[in-house]
Formats: structure tokens, sequence, C-alpha cells
């Protein structure tokens, strides 16, 4: 392990850190308006919801080199409002092309080829191409300091979603492959949902399920269980007793210990985790009884 401390860490070196382990973090696009109603556009990577009972969207905005503010961060103070877009792959370069530190009077609309849309609740636009826009008000900023890099965190109330249609699945929930969404990883790295490795977990259905510290060490320290295959069965209420069990004593005649154990972690593979809990007592009954 690499061990590293703030204190005697550059900044920047830190800043990587950060930004290359907390992945995958999705990207807010903000859009806002100055004073003399230029639209303003930006990615920001801090960023996430915080509260869903009152919707609240949270990202953070570094000072320039300089100390100075970000046009985001201005127009956020000046307005009290802003749309936070999500960005889809398709306009992912385009966010990054929006991102230069433009003067403050450049629309970056226009720079990146994106189209503004109104808003249903607020005067700051949104970007037509997204597949979600949260409307939002400015509750408060939280100023970290005012020297270069140092950050204001940005809260706000959500007074309105969009969400195009094509992103629902048949019972109208997101699918967040059709979602699209794009991650941001460290440097230039991004990541893209693809059906590939998009993954399901099913939640535990039991109450009160055994947990790790419930299962015979034949399980746990088993060389062909990994820990995810082990959740599976700690995710069970209880394990398969003696006699139950008894039917399967035989394989142990057959197939050694390991192999019953890897017979097992198969069928974990194969969502048959009960039946898996069998093979594992069996080991764990009657193996020692050879
Ligand atoms: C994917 C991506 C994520 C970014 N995340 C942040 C961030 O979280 N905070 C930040 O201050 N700048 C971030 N930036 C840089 C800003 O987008 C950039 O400084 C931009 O010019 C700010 O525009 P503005 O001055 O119009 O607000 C990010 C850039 C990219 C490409």
């Amino acid at each position: 392990m690499r061990t590293i401390f703030p204190t005697n860490t550059f900044p920047k070196d830190m800043h990587q850190y950060l930004l290359g382990t907390i992945t995958p973090r999705p990207i807010a696009f903000i859009s806002t308006i100055n004073n003399e109603g230029t639209n303003n556009l930006a990615p920001f990577s801090y960023f996430n919801a915080i509260s869903s009972n009152p919707p609240i969207l949270v990202f953070s905005v570094n000072r320039k080199p300089d100390g100075s503010k970000k046009d985001t961060l201005l127009n956020i103070e000046n307005t009290g409002e802003c749309v936070v877009n999500m960005v889809n792959s398709g306009i992912a370069n385009q966010m990054v092309l929006s991102s230069v530190s433009y003067d403050s009077n450049v629309d970056e609309f226009a720079k990146s080829g994106l189209t503004p849309v109104k808003s249903e609740t607020i005067n700051a636009f949104g970007v037509k191409e997204a597949y979600v826009r949260f409307e939002c008000e400015l509750d408060r900023v939280i100023h970290f300091g005012d020297f270069g890099g140092a950050s204001s965190l940005v809260i706000c109330n959500v007074k309105c979603i969009q969400i195009a249609d094509k992103v629902f699945d048949d019972n109208g929930k997101i699918d967040p492959v059709k979602l699209d969404n794009i991650g941001r990883l460290g440097r230039a790295y991004y990541l893209k949902m693809t059906k590939g490795n998009v993954f399901t977990i099913p939640h535990i259905k039991t109450k009160t399920p055994l947990g790790f510290d419930s299962l015979p060490k034949s399980i746990t320290n088993s060389k062909f269980l990994t820990g995810n295959l082990i959740s599976k069965i700690a995710g069970l209420e209880k394990l398969p007793l003696k006699e139950e069990v008894e039917e399967y004593k035989s394989l142990l005649d057959k197939f050694d210990t390991e192999i019953v154990q890897q017979i097992a972690a198969a069928e974990i593979n194969n969502n048959q985790i009960y039946e898996a809990a069998k093979l594992l007592m069996v080991v764990e009954y009657f193996a020692k009884e050879k």
C-alpha cells in the first residue's frame, strides 16, 4: 500500500489521487446565465445527489489559479439558479470542448455546438441533447478558501426534473444502459455504461442474514469461493441441516472435497444458492468423517 498524507503532498498530486481513486464520478454539466444574459456551460465531476427528500444536489467549483471564481460559481451566486444536465456518451466530446476556460462573455453552448432549451421553472437554459435535466435553485454555497484550487460547495434544491422517455424500460423504470450517463475516471479516462459492464446484485431478501461470521471455516476458507460467492451463502437465513444433506453424502465417495466445493461455486454462479449451501455443508458435516 502507498500511504499518502495531505500535509506532505503537493495539492496538484492530491487532486489526482482524489480524481483517480474516487471513481466513477457522475458529471454535472451546469448551465447558467450571466448578468448580461449570456449562457454559460461547464462540466463538474465533484458532484452528487445528497438528499431525496427534499431533493438536493451538490457540486463543487474550484477557484482559478489566481484565486478568482469560475463563471459558473459567479453566475449561480448572482442569479440563484442553474440547470444540472447529465452527460450521455453522445455528447461526451462536446462536454469536454465546453470545459475550456473561455472568457465570461463567451457562450459555451455555441462553442460546443449544443442546443439551449427553455426550462420549466427557472430562467437558465438546459442542454437539449441531455437525457436528464435538473432545474435547480441555489440553497447555499460553502467556501473552503479563496486561494487557487480552493473549492466552493454549491448546494442546490431541485425544482423540476426533465427525463427523456427513451431512458425508461417497459416497466417504467430507468434503464442505466439507455440512460447512457458517462462516468469520469482519473486523468482523461471516462466510463461508458454498456450492457456488458452493467450487472445486478439482487437485494438481500432475508431479514436476518447469517453473515460471514456464522459460516463454518470450510466455507469461508475455501480457495474456490471468492468473497462475492460466499456473500450469497452468507445472505441466507440458515444453513441446511445435516439430515437435509444426507442424500448428497455419497458425493464424497466419488469426488474429493475440492471438487464438491467447485461444483458449489458453479451452483452459486447459477443462482442455485441453497443447493450450493447443501453441497458446502456436505463437506462440512461429512468430509471429516471420511
Ligand atoms: C469532465 C470534467 C469534469 C470537471 N470537473 C470539475 C470540478 O468538479 N470542479 C471544477 O472546478 N472544475 C471541473 N472541471 C473543469 C471546469 O469544467 C472548467 O474549469 C471550466 O472552464 C469552468 O467553466 P466556467 O468558468 O464557465 O465555470 C471539469 C472538467 C471536465 C472536463
